[in-house]
């Protein structure tokens, strides 16, 4: 089986990608601050900033390929420590990408829909980026730094995604699941729209574009809804009614965030789609989870 490094095996995308992926590849995970055993996957603790340790870990594993996955991902926390992210979101990135580039090997990258303004949706991936806040601007100077560094870089742009929760790392579903179930009114944007994607569709899409892309690959689903229509249909997979779990719309306007929020970043699908990639309904996707995620 060829090796992989995986980093932030232990947060929700990389603990899903480890759920998923070690039947194909063997996988040599990093995790950071929450140590933790991952079945089928050898662990590493391994702080990314740190470029030597980086080096030794990539010398050891000899890898066929790594994907990038740990990041600084509180969108607020980086707008309010750019510094202090920017070692993480970027020089780790450009660290990775090197040393991938000096061992001729493929540097997955997990960036962000973030990368856009929200102004003219739905992105392709030639569409010129524009981000509002430090997170959005980190995976810019993250991916340029992959396509500097490394001559196999593959960037996929993710969406905002939801699945199933690791040891420690969870979903946005999980917490809105669960104020449904305690009847805790939520307070859901109408004019924010996403094209949300399952992390078992995520992982696959991942696969697939370590396998057959190239450059920027936008990786999302079909569906283009906004956090509060996310609400009603999430609401009636997991069969709450409306008075037991009330659904406040509201607008961004309305909410303060120390980091400002993009509309619309909706992602256009169709070189994943001609490379094979084929994202679950949401309808379906959320089905699947019902059992897993209401416990
Ligand atoms: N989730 C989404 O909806 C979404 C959407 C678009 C893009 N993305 C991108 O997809 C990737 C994965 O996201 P995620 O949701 O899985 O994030 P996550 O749950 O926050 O996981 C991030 C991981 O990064 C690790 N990490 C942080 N600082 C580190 C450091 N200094 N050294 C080593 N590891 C460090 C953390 O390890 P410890 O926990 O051990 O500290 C954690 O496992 C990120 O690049 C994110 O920006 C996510």
């Amino acid at each position: 089986m060829k090796r992989m490094l995986l980093t932030g095996a232990g947060g929700f995308l990389g603990w899903n990608i480890c759920r998923l992926a070690s039947r194909e590849w063997e996988i040599y995970g990093t995790v950071f601050s929450h140590r933790m055993e991952i079945p089928g996957v050898k662990v590493f603790p391994a702080d990314l900033r740190d470029s030597g340790a980086l080096a030794r870990l990539m010398d050891a594993i000899q890898p066929h390929a790594v994907i990038h996955a740990a990041a600084i991902s509180d969108v607020n926390f980086c707008q309010e420590h750019p510094l202090e992210s920017r070692r993480v979101n970027v020089d780790a990135s450009a660290t990775l990408a090197r040393l991938c580039g000096e061992k001729d090997i493929p540097c997955l990258f997990t960036s962000s829909d973030l990368v856009f303004d929200g102004r003219k949706a739905p992105y392709g991936e030639d569409d010129p980026v524009s981000p509002l806040n430090v997170y959005g601007e980190q995976k810019v100077r993250s991916e340029e730094a992959m396509l500097k560094g490394c001559p196999r870089a593959i960037i996929c742009r993710m969406p905002l995604m939801f699945g199933e929760a690791g040891p420690v790392a969870r979903s946005f579903l999980q917490p809105m699941v669960e104020a449904m179930k305690n009847g805790r009114p939520l307070r859901l944007f109408t004019d924010e729209l996403r094209t949300p994607l399952s992390a078992d569709d995520a992982v696959r899409g991942l696969l697939l574009a370590l396998a057959r892309a190239e450059g920027i690959l936008h990786l999302a689903g079909t569906e283009r809804i906004s956090r509060y229509d996310f609400g009603v249909l999430t609401r009636e997979v997991f069969r709450f009614s409306m008075k037991d779990a009330p659904l406040i719309p509201c607008l961004q306007k309305d909410v303060d965030t120390p980091a400002p929020r993009p509309s619309d970043v909706s992602l256009k699908i169709s070189k994943a789609l001609r490379l094979g990639f084929n994202p679950t309904p949401l309808r379906d996707a959320l089905i699947a989870l019902r059992s897993l995620v209401s416990g």
